[in-house]
């Protein structure tokens, strides 16, 4: 898919990887519906994307929430008369032992509340999204691509029985929807991203930072072009399907 001139939803435009992505669409003449629940974000990304040339709007969604997922996507397609392709990147981390034990005796449980706040914007909010925007694309008749954003630690982290679940969901949905999908002339790919330099990753603490480079064959953590690359390169490559593509330094959790 050639990228210029083409209508991209990314969900969590708002900051960290998915502005880097928006501005690396912009940069490249994509059209860009930018969505997020963080408004102030929004405007940011907006006026960045705006600065480089691009045709810009933003849309509060969570993407968590059936009702405004199906609204806004349909509102998506309609401003733009086309939707191109998806960037599934919105996603948060509420991290915690299964259970945390101290001499036989068990002192704090991952919540319930946090298990279910991690599936439903990483895993929900993606199969939201993603069913939403096949919808307009199968209506629209041209075609599309989704590419959604899993994780390293879809292989099983220590401290992420929630998000792991999640991004391993990822994976396999996607290689789902590439099956599911391909009829249509909608591709379906994600990507796994190692530890990468975002206010997300900004709120561990410096120890675990330096615990985890010194675990990096390449020494350090990405930087968010070097995982928006990626994006453009599963946009661009129309023989990338229903596989996840690995950016992690050479890290393997
Ligand atoms: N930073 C990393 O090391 C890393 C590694 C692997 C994968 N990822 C994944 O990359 C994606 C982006 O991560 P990031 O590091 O930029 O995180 P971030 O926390 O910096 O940004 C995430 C964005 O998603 C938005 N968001 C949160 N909940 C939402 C919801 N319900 N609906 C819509 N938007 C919502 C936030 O407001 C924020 O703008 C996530 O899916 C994350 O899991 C990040």
């Amino acid at each position: 898919m050639e990228i210029k001139g083409r209508t991209v939803v990314i969900t969590g435009a708002g900051r960290g990887l998915g502005r880097t992505t928006a501005q690396t669409l912009a940069d490249r003449g994509a059209r860009l519906a930018l969505a997020d629940v963080n408004d102030e974000g929004l405007a940011e990304t907006l006026r960045l994307c705006e600065a480089a040339g691009a045709e810009a709007r933003v849309y509060h969604l969570d993407v968590s929430d059936e009702a405004a997922v199906e609204e806004r996507f349909a509102a998506i397609a309609r401003d733009f008369g086309a939707l191109d392709a998806l960037i599934n990147n919105a996603g948060i981390t509420r991290d915690g032992l299964l259970v945390k034990a101290r001499e036989g005796r068990v002192e704090k449980k991952m919540s319930l509340e946090d298990w279910n706040a991690v599936i439903g914007v990483d895993l929900r909010g993606v199969f939201l999204c993603t069913r939403e925007a096949a919808e307009q694309m199968i209506g629209l008749g041209s075609g599309g691509v989704i590419a959604s954003i899993s994780s390293i630690s879809r292989a099983g982290n220590f401290g992420q029985t929630n998000y792991s679940a999640a991004k391993a969901g990822i994976a396999s949905m996607t290689v789902t929807w590439a099956k599911e999908l391909a009829r249509h002339g909608i591709r379906a790919a994600a990507i796994a991203p190692g530890f990468t330099e975002t206010p997300m990753v900004a709120q561990m603490p410096e120890k675990a930072l330096d615990r985890i480079r010194a675990q990096v064959p390449l020494g350090r953590l990405a930087r968010p072009e070097e995982i928006a690359h990626s994006v453009v390169y599963v946009l661009e490559n129309d023989y990338f399907n229903g596989r996840v593509l690995e950016v992690d330094g050479g890290l393997r959790l």
